[in-house]
């Protein structure tokens, strides 16, 4: 039997990580999860909520009442906020447990899956047969995001963008529970230097070398 084809897509946020987990899995018809979402909606849910995002067992309760099948649309999931909301509650073990069922059936389903997220190589889907961890530096991320904020007529400053970005990487990476890290056996695409199509041209190859090797 042939294994299903997992696409782990990991790195830091405004990598491209996003945009080149979803245009992989138009290409290969495959199922598509952004995981980042699940992390913000509970963000989002323990605001709404009124409590801290410190109350460790408020943001255990959001994560398992989440109804997954909710989130696609909400642009309230994309704004700064809830990235640094997410980013709070991310670090609690309880959070990670109760969205772990979740992400796993969706990654093992038959035909495979495109997850991406933080974790997705080395702790949802250590099995996955093809691995990227996608980077760039601070500067060049916090520079997309700001063009990408203040496109949409958010006003931001670019250096306050550069510091979200710096402390929100320091503690995803710093935490305890299933920190950012590149899987050891994941291919790295540093897109620094990339425009979106020269960087999804080269996870298409990855993905492909990938597939050869397996055999998939
Ligand atoms: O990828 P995105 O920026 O949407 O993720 C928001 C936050 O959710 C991240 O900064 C991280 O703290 C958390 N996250 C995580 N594990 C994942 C996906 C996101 O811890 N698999």
């Amino acid at each position: 039997m042939t294994r299903p084809l997992i696409i782990a897509v990991d790195g830091p946020a405004a990598s491209g990580k996003g945009t080149i987990a979803s245009r992989l899995a138009r290409t290969y018809g495959l199922p598509f999860l952004d995981t980042g979402l699940l992390y913000r909606a509970v963000g989002m849910g323990v605001l709404a909520s009124r409590a801290s995002l410190d109350d460790e067992s408020a943001a255990v309760a959001v994560a398992r009442s989440l109804d997954a099948a909710t989130l696609s649309d909400d642009p309230r999931l994309m704004t700064g906020e809830a990235g640094e909301a997410a980013s709070r509650i991310a670090g609690y073990p309880g959070v990670r447990a109760a969205l772990l069922d979740l992400q796993q059936a969706l990654a093992h389903q038959p035909g495979g899956a495109v997850l991406d997220g933080r974790d997705i190589g080395t702790v949802i889907a250590p099995d996955a047969p093809a691995k990227l961890f996608v980077t760039a530096t601070a500067e060049v991320r916090a520079m997309r995001r700001w063009k990408q904020l203040t496109g949409r007529g958010d006003a931001i400053a670019y250096e306050d963008m550069l510091a979200d970005i710096v402390r929100r990487d320091e503690r995803d990476a710093g935490r305890g529970a299933a920190p950012m890290v590149q899987a050891d056996d994941a291919v790295l695409l540093d897109t620094t230097e990339m425009d979106i199509e020269t960087a999804f041209d080269a996870a298409r190859r990855i993905v492909e070398a990938a597939r050869v090797r397996n055999g998939l």
